[in-house]
């Protein structure tokens, strides 16, 4: 077999074969095939699009590429969920002890958050002691014991995924639905997860920014994912705006509370409760989806929930009384307020124009390597469609520097005041 045949075998719009996207894949991650092969190949898949059977070929090609999770040793079905990022995302926080409560195993491996996107593991580090250095054998062995443990990424899981990634970044073809999908769905196969629900997200702080386009590639996961033997949901959910009302790490910490508390702010209830009834029902608790969401809201309002996160939390090594009381969680020194300069209706937040904002105060990674502030970032108080008055307060920056015009510009820019607005639907479409 040749890589240049292949090439020219995808340029002419033809199917490559399991055997043949295997050569491609395991080659390349040898170093066998060079990057500007791979890079010709990727733009022509790019142009030539790929079939399902391609699709899902691709993505346990890359799975094969490194080492996976082995999580037999962990009672029951284990659903991974995932998200493809978005600004003051705080549903993982909530849904890990939410979905847990019922019994159902969540053994989640995490990240960090790079650039304006925030990630779960930063959020956790908020709670003094907590830590996600956990061994394989500790992980499994929390998971059996409370059902619920978040572990930070080790391994070399899916190095072809990091090795095209890095190629498609410079060579124009990230934005490929063949290439996102197999790359999203390998890492969740490679991290052990027997069932996956995928949380897509469309808007200006999303790498989808249109519906039309986050639907292809929602479809697409789903479509992998059964033909791979990964029964897969997925809900198509909107960015546009941040979800809930904080952005920050110690801040979204305390809307996770809050949430768990049965306080939470309504659409970030209405996603955990989307997403988690696709998750309990893939591990099959409830008979059908409303079911398992009943039985995840009865848990949310009758302390089960936020019980279960103190467990987790002081499993990790977090000290639980910050979960009693929120202000004992890293505070910032000051607090101003962005007051309305006029009546009106909100009609834009703008999600990854507030993201930036809250990376400029520290809350975010600018690059890798950057300290992030775990107490900084913003507190929307009204969201799209909300009417409000001349002086009312649109937010609150929590910030560890008094002057921060780069921060004030920046959010007013994200920020529209006008004499109509609707406000946005939060869920765009569920996929079963
Ligand atoms: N996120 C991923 O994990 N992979 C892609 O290809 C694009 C976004
Ligand atoms: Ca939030």
């Amino acid at each position: 077999m040749r890589i240049v045949d292949l090439i020219t075998k995808k340029q002419h719009g033809e199917a490559l074969t399991t055997e043949e996207i295997d050569f491609m894949i395991q080659g390349f991650t040898a170093g066998d095939i060079p990057d500007y092969q791979m890079s010709a190949m990727a733009m022509a898949i790019y142009f030539k699009d790929m079939n399902d059977q391609e699709r899902s070929d691709l993505t346990m090609s890359i799975v094969r590429s490194g080492e996976t999770i082995d999580l037999s040793a962990i009672h029951g079905i284990k659903v991974d969920k995932h998200s493809t990022g978005g600004v003051g995302d705080t549903t993982t926080l909530v849904l890990a002890p939410l979905v847990a409560s019922l019994g159902v195993p969540i053994a989640k491996m995490s990240g960090r958050g790079l650039g304006h996107t925030g990630g779960t593991i930063d959020k956790l580090e908020a709670i003094p002691g907590f830590h996600v250095e956990l061994t394989e054998e500790k992980f499994i062995e929390l998971v059996n014991k409370n059902k619920v443990a978040v572990v930070g990424q080790s391994g070399n899981l899916t190095p072809a995924d990091k090795k095209l990634y890095a190629l498609r970044d410079v060579t124009g073809t990230v934005d490929s639905i063949p290439l996102i999908a197999s790359s999203i769905m390998s890492k969740k196969i490679a991290s052990g997860a027997d069932a996956i629900v995928l949380d897509v997200k469309t808007g200006a702080g999303a790498f989808m920014k249109t519906t039309e386009d986050a639907r292809e590639l929602a479809h697409a996961m789903v479509k992998i994912g059964k033909m791979v033997g990964r029964d897969t949901m997925a809900v198509i959910s909107d960015m546009s705006q941040p979800l809930g009302f904080a952005i920050g790490n110690a801040l979204e910490i305390k809307e996770a509370i809050d949430t768990l508390n049965g306080h939470g702010p309504a659409d970030l209830v209405d996603l955990c409760l989307t997403l988690g009834s696709q998750m309990v029902h893939l591990a099959g608790v409830g008979s059908d989806l409303s079911e398992a969401r009943a039985l995840l809201e009865e848990n949310l309002t009758n302390g089960k929930a936020l019980e279960k996160f103190k467990v987790f939390a002081a499993s990790q090594g977090g000290d639980i009384s910050v979960i009693e009381n929120p202000e004992l969680l890293p505070q910032a020194a000051y607090e101003t307020e962005v007051l309305a300069d006029r009546d009106g209706k909100l009609s834009q937040i703008v999600a990854d124009g507030l993201g930036v904002a809250a990376m400029m105060l520290g809350a975010g990674r600018a690059t890798k390597d950057s300290e992030i502030d775990l107490a900084v970032g913003l507190v929307l108080h009204k969201k799209v469609g909300d009417a409000v008055k001349k002086g009312d307060p649109l937010l609150t920056i929590h910030s560890n520097q008094l002057e921060i015009p780069e921060v004030e510009e920046k959010i007013w820019e994200s920020l529209t005041i006008s004499e109509e607005a609707d406000p946005i639907p939060l869920i765009h479409e569920v996929i079963v």
